[in-house]
């Protein structure tokens, strides 16, 4: 699997008299589980963005320097495709979720794919059974527990396959994950795991 390599980013949003990431340089290895905390505003999640190729295509503002997955640079390609490669989960689900039953998400990434159809029902049963929402398929996601849109959104990205998942936490939500990470769950296929802490104040 390729590296990830963050490459002389600096990103300044649009309006804005300071960049939020300066000349940042980041490699993370191949199976690595990294983490990366620090004070809110520091640019974590601008950081998130950009590794999901969102940034520069969807957000305003002015970068420099590229996001690579592997020789590949992912700040200049397509979307769907870098979703192909590293996933993404927000912090509210309430920005990931557009469909309106369990059922409808779980397969929305894959027929975005235009995966054949078997392929596309074979992911759909995996990400419910993964989450243990197989009875919950045909309910309306609006009406789900905050706990319960997360899953989903996790299994949502999931199912592109993609080879990293990047997963933007509050603060609080750290304990969660440090038990996530101790179950196999969150790390699955990572036979190593390290902290990044983030810079210093800008
Ligand atoms: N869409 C946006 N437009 C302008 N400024 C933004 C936008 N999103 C975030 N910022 C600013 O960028 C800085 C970093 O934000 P963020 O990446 O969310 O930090 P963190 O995730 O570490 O809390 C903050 O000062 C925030 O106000
Ligand atoms: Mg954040």
């Amino acid at each position: 699997m390729p590296n990830i390599r963050i490459d002389k980013v600096t990103f300044t949003y649009a309006g804005a008299s300071e960049p939020v990431l300066r000349a940042l340089d980041l490699v993370i290895p191949e199976s690595e589980f990294v983490l990366l905390t620090g004070p809110s505003g520091y640019g974590k999640s601008t950081l998130a963005l950009a590794l999901a190729g969102l940034i520069p295509a969807r957000v305003a503002g002015y970068m420099r320097g590229s996001v690579y997955f592997g020789a590949d640079n992912i700040s200049v390609m397509d979307i769907h495709k870098v979703s192909q490669h590293i996933g993404i989960v927000f912090q509210n689900p309430d920005n990931q979720l557009v469909q309106q039953t369990v059922e409808e998400e779980a397969a929305f990434g894959p027929e975005n794919l235009a995966l054949p159809r078997a392929e596309i029902a074979q992911r759909v049963e995996q990400s419910l059974a993964y989450t243990g929402m197989e009875g919950m398929r045909h309910e309306q996601i609006y009406a789900l527990s905050g706990g319960q849109k997360q899953r989903i959104a996790i299994f949502a990205t999931l199912a592109m396959r993609p080879s990293y998942m990047c997963r933007s936490l509050p603060q609080s939500a750290l304990e969660v994950m440090r038990r996530m990470a101790s179950v196999g769950c969150s790390r699955r296929g990572s036979s190593t795991s390290s902290t990044a802490t983030w810079p210093s104040p800008l």
